[in-house]
């Protein structure tokens, strides 16, 4: 008798433990980045779907990434709110100063040490997470006790506390289909349900988005997931090919849209439309590339590769290098004005602006070159007519920034915000408390509907049965006894009464 007692009231009080109280029917929520999609890539080519989204949710007129504007870096900052300088994932590639190995985009996928480097991830936030709505009224907590225990929970700084929330009490379940960061492992968690592509995948093929589409909905509905993240890799592929103004990419804009279409028509047929939130962005835009007067760092005089311990270049408009020691200052005066496009900085004089240098892994030498031209290091392998990766002001890196469901307002359009902002909207929208980060959610309440306001009806919506947890499918399992491996009924007696002793103990008895 004594111990359901226990429970019971350990359940109830758990609710007032979590700083962010939410109603009590929680959405879902489907984050999904199309890789390279310039801010006005719907300008030129018709966009019927992406369209009646604009007209039933919300449209930025643009998002403004983080720099560098590459793509692991970028959908990075999505997931953790923070600017590169502070997330550490700094570059597309894996590298080491001291061994001068570099791994590509795909190898660095894998290398968890890479993107585990003291910003978590949403996806782990949320599992370790339960979003409680707040008890009833007719519970024992009166208002005001309820109140106090918040304050005196957040006043004590216990560094238990934090502590309460990782444990899988009830966390959310997410998955991840291609999404940058989904293969890597974070103080040993992970996605839940994740898919990751092989080695060798055309990111542009329709028929497999459709099948991603699928497995979304599926994992929404059988398997009951609350955040999902789906990546696809164009219109960047497109982009980087022939182009951002050529009619392959506006064919791509188009395979977009029809996606886009198919994405909200499944919504709709899954029972969905009502308790869905969407966002669709992307992690940067696309520059034309200009093929003369190239920066080429081999043939400026007075330079040369023997002064240099370690460089990365022949990756955009980027370049880290690393001096020998005592060569600083000759490569440096050497490099500064070696082409009037072309930008030489040392690490602490970077400007502050791109929230990009202050970091360990940031080499003492930084390159970057103005929009349009790229940086050729030893030898020319760069032929690419489209390039990301430069200045996040500049108007083509811009990039997309669109939302629909039941939280959003209708037919809106925002002013232009920083790519940092979007991670507090999803913990909002979620009802988790977020990491520290670089954003505000002020910035993007303005698009939340007044929870007063009542949701029009969207038609029939059947209650959906939560369903058990099924094993994580998809080519990689989840290896570990991460949270999303738990059995919640199993579990939840335990971990109840873990939080009941680790967190709640100093702030109530
Ligand atoms: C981030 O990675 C660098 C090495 O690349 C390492 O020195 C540093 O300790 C890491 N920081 C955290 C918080 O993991
Ligand atoms: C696209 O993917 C589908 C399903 O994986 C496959 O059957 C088809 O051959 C692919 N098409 C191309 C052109 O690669
Ligand atoms: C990828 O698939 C598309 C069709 O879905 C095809 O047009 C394209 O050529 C393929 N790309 C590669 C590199 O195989
Ligand atoms: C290159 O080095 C030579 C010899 O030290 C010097 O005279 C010349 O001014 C340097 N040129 C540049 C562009 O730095
Ligand atoms: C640089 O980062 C450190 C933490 O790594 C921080 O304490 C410091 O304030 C930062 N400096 C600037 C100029 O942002
Ligand atoms: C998970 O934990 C159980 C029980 O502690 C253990 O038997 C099992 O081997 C673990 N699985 C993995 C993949 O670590
Ligand atoms: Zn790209």
């Amino acid at each position: 008798m004594l111990l359901p007692l226990g429970l019971l009231w350990a359940a109830l009080s758990l609710g007032s433990c979590f700083p962010l109280q939410r109603a009590p029917t929680r959405s879902k929520l489907l984050l999904v980045s199309f890789d390279g999609f310039r801010w006005n890539y719907d300008q030129d080519v018709d966009t019927p779907n992406l369209d009646t989204m604009a007209a039933e949710g919300v449209k930025a007129k643009y998002m403004t990434p983080a720099f560098v504007t590459l793509t692991s870096p970028c959908h990075f900052t999505l997931l953790t709110g923070r600017y590169l300088e502070n997330h550490g994932v700094i570059h597309n590639m894996w590298f080491d100063t001291k061994t001068g190995v570099k791994l590509p985009y795909y190898t660095t996928q894998g290398i968890s040490s890479w993107w585990d480097n003291g910003s978590l991830p949403i996806w782990i936030t949320a599992q370790r997470q339960a979003s409680v709505a707040p008890p009833p009224a007719h519970t024992l907590h009166t208002p005001s006790h309820a109140a106090t225990l918040q304050e005196k929970l957040q006043a004590s700084h216990d560094p238990q506390w934090p502590r309460v929330l990782s444990l899988p009490v009830n966390g959310l379940k997410t998955g991840s289909i291609h999404f940058p960061g989904t293969k890597a492992k974070y103080q040993g968690e992970e996605v839940y349900k994740k898919m990751v592509e092989p080695a060798l995948f055309n990111y542009s093929n329709e028929t497999n988005w459709r099948q991603s589409i699928d497995t979304v909905m599926e994992w929404f509905t059988a398997d009951n997931l609350d955040f999902i993240t789906l990546y696809f890799g164009e219109p960047d592929s497109s982009g980087h090919k022939f182009g951002p103004e050529s009619t392959q990419r506006k064919a791509m804009i188009e395979q977009v849209d029809r996606t886009v279409g198919y994405l909200r028509q499944r919504i709709r047929e899954s029972g969905l439309e009502s308790k869905l939130n969407l966002i669709i962005t992307s992690d940067h835009g696309m520059e034309t590339v200009i093929k003369t007067n190239e920066i080429v760092i081999r043939t400026v005089s007075n330079f040369t590769f023997k002064d240099l311990d370690f460089e990365l270049l022949d990756y955009g408009p980027n370049g880290l290098l690393v001096p020998k020691e005592g060569k600083l200052e000759h490569v440096y005066s050497v490099l500064k004005n070696a082409h009037p496009n072309l930008h030489v900085y040392k690490k602490e004089e970077f400007p502050k602006r791109f929230h990009y240098a202050n970091h360990s892994r940031i080499t003492p030498l930084l390159l970057y070159s103005d929009p349009g031209y790229v940086i050729h290091g030893r030898y020319k392998v760069q032929f690419n007519k489209g390039e990301h990766g430069f200045d996040n002001e500049a108007m083509n890196m811009k990039t997309i920034f669109r939302a629909v469901g039941p939280a959003f307002r209708k037919g809106l359009e925002v002013e232009p915000f920083e790519s940092v902002n979007v991670y507090a909207l999803l913990c909002e929208l979620l009802g988790i408390s977020p990491e520290p980060h670089d954003g505000s959610l002020e910035v993007t309440k303005p698009m939340l509907r007044d929870p007063a306001e009542p949701t029009e009806p969207t038609g029939p919506t059947e209650p959906t049965e939560p369903t058990e947890p099924t094993e994580p499918i998809g080519p990689t399992k989840p290896g570990g006894n991460g949270s999303g491996s738990l059995h919640p009924a199993k579990e939840l007696p335990l971990m109840l009464g873990l939080a009941l002793v680790l967190g709640c103990w100093g702030g109530i008895f």
